[in-house]
């Protein structure tokens, strides 16, 4: 598989993605979308990757947003069918079995900040920063900012990021629950993988079911999730991996997971 605007590495079962245009501090054009929707299908057919960690070209930038250049003259039906687009290919990375850590490394506004909202876990550098701005330009979010972000942050403090456009840094976004962790930009990407490979090291179909199930409570009445969850629990007893564990803690020794 070939991109144009991402590099996508492979390590040791971890696929490394950089939306990859730092000129314009990684600005999504349809190129990028295109080229993201192509790498979450190679992250989810290739029984090699097992997680991915999504990150940004250059000192600066996560994603500095949608590209703005490619605004203007969109009608409302093509401003649609961008956003329903963009959309299904951020859902796509958010209903993934596999794990995806957005390492956030700089600016991370309007579809930057949507697109590490629809990982399933941020990581931040101590310059990187927060912001859904897209008021300023006349316009509400729409990769899925106005629905995640209050369910990541709460709706009160999410309607104040959202009207004002303002823009947070790393300690406060990390205050306010949007990134699980900040470190010193030199450190991201190796912290992201530690966070990873210790993921990573537990059983897959587990950790696939954690991801379902926490993605599936969102629009669930609380007695039909917990039914749902009762019925992930006791499909993941027939599995190889749930036996390993078991066995594993008894003997007192390290777990052998083969994701069966
Ligand atoms: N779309 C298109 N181009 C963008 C962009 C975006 N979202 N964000 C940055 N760029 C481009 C700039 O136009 C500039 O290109 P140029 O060198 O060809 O003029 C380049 O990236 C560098 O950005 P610049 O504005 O010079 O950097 P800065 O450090 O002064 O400011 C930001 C950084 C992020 C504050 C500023 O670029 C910005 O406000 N970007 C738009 C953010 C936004 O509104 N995103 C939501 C879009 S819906």
């Amino acid at each position: 598989m070939t991109y144009t605007t991402l590099l996508f590495d492979v390590r040791d079962g971890i696929a490394v993605i950089t939306v990859n245009r730092p000129d314009k501090l990684n600005a999504l054009n349809t190129q990028v979308i295109t080229d993201l929707g192509q790498a979450v299908d190679q992250v989810r057919r290739s029984p090699d990757i097992k997680g991915a960690i999504l990150t940004g070209a250059g000192p600066k930038s996560f994603v500095a947003g949608a590209d703005i250049s490619g605004f203007q003259g969109l009608q409302a039906v093509s401003a649609r069918q961008m956003s329903a687009r963009g959309s299904g290919i951020f859902r796509s990375i958010e209903r993934s079995g596999k794990p995806w850590i957005a390492a956030i490394n700089g600016f991370a506004l309007g579809g930057g900040c949507e697109l590490a909202m629809a990982c399933h876990i941020r990581v931040a550098s101590e310059n990187a920063k927060f912001g859904q701005p897209e008021v300023k330009l006349g316009i509400p979010p729409g990769y899925g900012g106005t629905i995640r972000l209050p369910r990541l942050i709460g709706k009160g403090r999410a309607i104040e990021l959202l009207t004002t456009g303002a823009m947070i840094d790393a300690q406060e976004a990390y205050r306010i629950g949007l990134v699980n962790h900040v470190y010193p930009a030199d450190q991201l990407m190796a912290e992201a993988e530690k966070l990873l490979r210790t993921i990573l090291g537990n059983a897959p179909l587990a950790v696939a079911a954690c991801i379902e199930l926490a993605n599936i409570q969102d629009g669930m009445q609380l007695d039909d999730a917990l039914a749902f969850e009762s019925g992930l629990f006791g499909g993941l007893f027939g599995t190889e991996d749930a036996t390993e564990g078991a066995k594993a803690f008894l003997e007192k020794r390290p777990p052998k997971f083969t994701g069966k």
